[in-house]
């Protein structure tokens, strides 16, 4: 039996296959790969790609990953937060542009009280009521989770970053812990939440047995979404003279996360757009069945400055809309703005 058909058979992949892949050079393989995921995401989910509006609540953040143009100590970043009434007015938008679900991420932002935002989550379920709300906002406490989650919203984004402690110690400072992030994601998924998990591809000191090792820890999981882009250099960071992670290495990582688990909500990245031209569409016809258009407000959207080159930061909501819907149909897939749940 082939690797590809082996991992698809049997939902696991060894250290020595996940070598295999990520080292070939023959390109046969390679599109073997490809084909077998995108089958298996054809077979759970059809021709669809969901749509998930964007929302960039603040550029503020307290912690300081060595990776992150948002990272505290970053003095050259430009700062913002949206009022309340800016996301309201995001989400309105959003609805009308036939978006059912919106994700709200941000830096960890201090001024986000649970005091302020549990009311604020519990208005948007009011006035959406037949809206999936993904947050994708930090490490917060166990309280907190539970509180936002009681007030209405469904979904929560974080990514692990790297499932190897030693790994996680190298791109974080001190004062963050690995543990604390893998507590977070396990409380997350206790309450109740659809969770999602992820990491960089080509981060530095990244190796294979630390992928391996991401790899397991979402078979350990079971996240019903996982995340996973390029590292992009980025400047007046620590990692800013490290070599961006590769387009063709997180494809075929995300061609190996469908195959191991076919029914996983996969996001074709913005970074993954951001160092190919046509990467949101490769990253989909490897087996990606969700995209995140922008709905962020126009004159904040280049300050969330996560990465350097980030596209999608000069067209309004409905352009990037636009952009990305002829985009998906430009390969056969069709894009839908439905809540988009994962398929059991
Ligand atoms: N390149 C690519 N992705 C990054 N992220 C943060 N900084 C970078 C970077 N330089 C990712 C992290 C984080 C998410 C919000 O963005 O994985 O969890
Ligand atoms: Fe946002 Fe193209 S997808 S501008």
């Amino acid at each position: 039996m082939s690797v590809v058909e082996n991992i698809r058979d049997t939902h696991d992949i060894s250290l020595e296959e996940l070598r295999q892949i990520l080292t070939t050079d023959d390109s046969e393989a390679i599109e073997t790969l490809r084909a077998a995921a995108r089958e298996e995401a054809d077979r759970v989910y059809g021709k669809s790609v969901f749509v998930r509006g964007l929302i960039e609540l603040s550029s503020f953040c307290r912690n300081d990953c060595l990776y992150c143009g948002l990272r505290r100590s970053n003095d050259q970043a430009v700062r913002y937060r949206l009022s309340e009434e800016q996301i309201y007015q995001c989400c309105e938008k959003g609805y009308r542009l036939g978006f059912r679900t919106f994700v709200l991420q941000g830096g960890e932002d201090g001024w986000f009280t649970d005091e302020r935002l549990v009311p604020m989550v519990a208005n948007i379920r009011r006035r959406f009521p037949n809206c999936a709300i993904t947050l994708s906002l930090g490490e917060r406490s166990r309280e907190s989770y539970q509180a936002l989650y009681d007030a209405g919203a469904n979904r929560y984004l974080l990514r692990h970053e790297t499932a190897d402690a030693g790994h996680y110690a190298r791109l974080h400072p001190a004062e963050m812990s690995w543990q604390h992030r893998i507590d977070c994601l396990m409380q997350l998924k206790e309450i109740g939440y659809q969770v999602g998990c992820g990491f960089m591809v080509g981060s530095p000191y990244q190796t294979v047995e630390t992928l391996f090792k991401d790899l397991q820890f979402i078979r350990q999981l079971q996240p019903h979404m996982v995340g996973i882009g390029p590292f992009v250099s980025t400047h007046n960071t620590p990692f800013e003279n490290y070599p961006n992670g590769k387009v063709e290495t997180t494809l075929r990582l995300l061609s190996i996360i469908r195959l191991l688990h076919p029914h996983v909500l996969l996001p074709a990245t913005t970074a993954l757009g951001t160092l190919h031209p046509q990467g949101r569409e490769k990253g989909i016809l490897a087996g990606a069945n969700v995209v995140m258009p922008n709905l962020s407000p126009i004159d904040h959207r280049k300050d969330y400055a996560i990465y350097d080159n980030k596209i999608c930061t000069g067209e309004e909501a409905a352009e990037c809309q636009a952009c990305i819907e002829h985009r998906m149909r430009r390969i056969g897939y069709e894009p839908v703005v439905d809540r988009g749940d994962y398929k059991e």
